[in-house]
């Protein structure tokens, strides 16, 4: 692909953005609507307990707090993320021409992640969830990811992400058992989201032509390491002890789970797909996607 290929393309994902874009900000996002107290904080299918026999032990008022708590998991992970990607991109392209069309899209994904936390920030407070403290292997990464790591596994890591919470949220914003807010901040995600994934695809395309292949197999497994991280971070032992539900029991409940082990595979399809298209799962890698359930 030449130079001036690419440009069409970040000029037509700006195209995008300018048609596409909603302002998060506005308190109607966050109203609730009659029944909501009844309702998830996701679809209950991606608990990673559903269905197991502490699942079926609870009462629904139960469950439906567990969904809640398990929600604001998923979408804290989803702020580190947009937070983490925005200072790892913002380094690289801070000396970059601004005038560039995919610096200047750039500029645009950081306008488009800052909304999204505090959105994802606002839609918890609204189903009166609240954010747990994260493992202390996700902060050493972060600090990693944010210093150390370099373009195609900046956006490989980002792409997995976007491309997990994707087919989740695609669940969450039709599901009539989920709280209007997180629908509508699904929605809202989803829409958003899906030029920051033609972006992704892109950059790392681009990066990866004349790559050495020690560099590749490098980027490979870092990837799959990030990715790795970041699947284990959805389930936080204090969201469950916060509970009153007991870790050990919570941990062998979902271990033996294939029904949460299939959701993260489905999760995980797209990118894994898209990752075995342009040569990026080695033997290393597909043991680490195993490990994760995302394979
Ligand atoms: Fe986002
Ligand atoms: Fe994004």
């Amino acid at each position: 692909m030449t130079a001036s290929e690419s440009d069409a393309i970040f000029e037509t994902l700006l195209e995008s953005a300018k048609r596409l874009s909603f302002d998060s900000r506005s308190p109607l996002v966050y109203q609730s609507e009659p029944g909501d107290d009844e309702r998830h904080g996701m679809t209950p299918q991606w608990s990673p307990l559903y269905g197991t026999p502490l699942w079926e032990s609870m009462s629904e008022s139960e469950r439906i707090r567990l969904t809640r708590s398990e929600v604001a998991q998923f979408l804290g992970v989803g702020i580190w993320l947009e937070v983490g990607l925005q200072v790892a991109l913002l380094r690289a392209g801070h000396s970059a021409n601004p005038a560039r069309s995919d610096i200047k899209f750039l500029f645009n994904e950081c306008a488009d992640e800052n909304l999204h936390s505090l959105m994802f920030a606002n839609a918890i407070d609204s189903i009166g969830s609240k954010f747990y403290p994260r493992d202390r292997m996700l902060d050493f990464f972060g600090w990693v990811f944010r210093h150390v790591i370099w373009d195609e596994v900046a956006y490989g890591i980002v792409l997995a992400g976007e491309e997990i919470f994707d087919v989740m949220q695609r669940d969450w914003m039709t599901s009539d058992d989920v709280a209007a807010p997180i629908r509508r901040a699904a929605y809202i995600h989803v829409v958003e989201e899906s030029r920051h994934m033609a972006y992704a695809r892109r950059k790392i395309r681009d990066r990866l032509t004349g790559l050495s292949r020690f560099r590749r197999s490098a980027s490979t497994l870092i990837i799959a390491l990030g990715t790795h991280l970041i699947a284990r971070s959805l389930i936080n032992r204090r969201v469950y002890e916060d509970l009153g539900l007991d870790w050990e029991a919570v941990k062998s409940n979902i271990d033996g789970n294939e029904h949460h082990r299939m959701m993260f595979r489905k999760a995980a399809e797209p990118f894994i797909e898209f990752l075995s298209k342009e040569g990026l799962l080695n033997f290393g890698a597909r043991w680490i996607y195993r490990k994760s359930n995302l394979l």
